[in-house]
């Protein structure tokens, strides 16, 4: 079984003055899908950017943009992020609950790839019977917020468990983790069955960018 691993530089790691330019960086260095981490300083203790940033870094880059939204009430949003440009939009379980499955179809019907995010301490159980409507699942290894944290190994049973639904299933679904991603976390995370790799730090703040991504890789 062939899977082909992606990464995914978060541009929270970025220098914000100049992203055009660091988004050229990674794009140029091999990253393989652009992360835009959307904080709200509500769902999240920390606060980022929103949809003009995704649209400004739309305009420079033929890469897809996977919007991480961590924010309340994601169903506000999610037609202004799709015209803004982005090709994927994950919403967190935590910030939908029962809401989660109209918001997922709601994504869809904007015409964008559509993704659940669990958090370290949201049981795979919660999301099990609606994985079958994701474009992608991502399982966050850190408590969402800021970058460069410690990766949370206790997660890696749950990429486990969402691998063996997805592939039982026979699901179009990629699997993505998030959060304390570098050269050993990623071994494992590879292994634990994930497609998709999330990296801030370990991408951006290398000396070579690109060979940053190729030992992810
Ligand atoms: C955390 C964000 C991550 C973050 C990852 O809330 O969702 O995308 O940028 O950063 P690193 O790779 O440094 O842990
Ligand atoms: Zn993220």
């Amino acid at each position: 079984m062939e899977r082909k691993i992606k990464i995914a530089p978060s541009v929270l790691s970025a220098d914000f003055s100049k992203m055009g330019d660091e988004v050229k960086r990674i794009e140029s260095a091999g990253a393989d899908i652009v992360h835009l981490d959307v904080m709200d300083g509500v769902f999240v203790p920390n606060i980022t950017f929103g949809i003009k940033m995704v649209s400004d870094i739309n305009k420079i880059t033929d890469l897809p943009l996977d919007c991480h939204l961590m924010i309340v009430n994601p169903e506000r949003y999610v037609e202004q992020f799709a015209k803004a440009g982005a090709n994927y939009i994950t919403v967190h379980y935590e910030a939908c609950k029962n809401n989660l499955k109209n918001v997922l179809l709601q994504i869809k019907r904007a015409g964008v790839k559509a993704g659940v995010v669990i958090n370290p301490n949201t049981k795979v159980e919660k999301i099990e019977n609606i994985v079958e409507l994701c474009d992608m699942v991502l399982v966050m290894s850190v408590f969402p917020g800021f970058g460069g944290q410690k990766f949370i190994s206790e997660v890696l049973d749950k990429c486990v468990k969402l691998r063996k639904i997805i592939d039982e299933k026979n699901l179009d679904c990629l699997l993505e983790i998030d959060g304390g991603i570098n050269e050993a976390t990623s071994k494992l995370a590879i292994k634990a069955g994930c497609d998709v790799l999330v990296a801030g730090s370990a991408v951006f703040s290398a000396e070579d960018a690109k060979v940053a991504i190729n030992s992810l890789r």
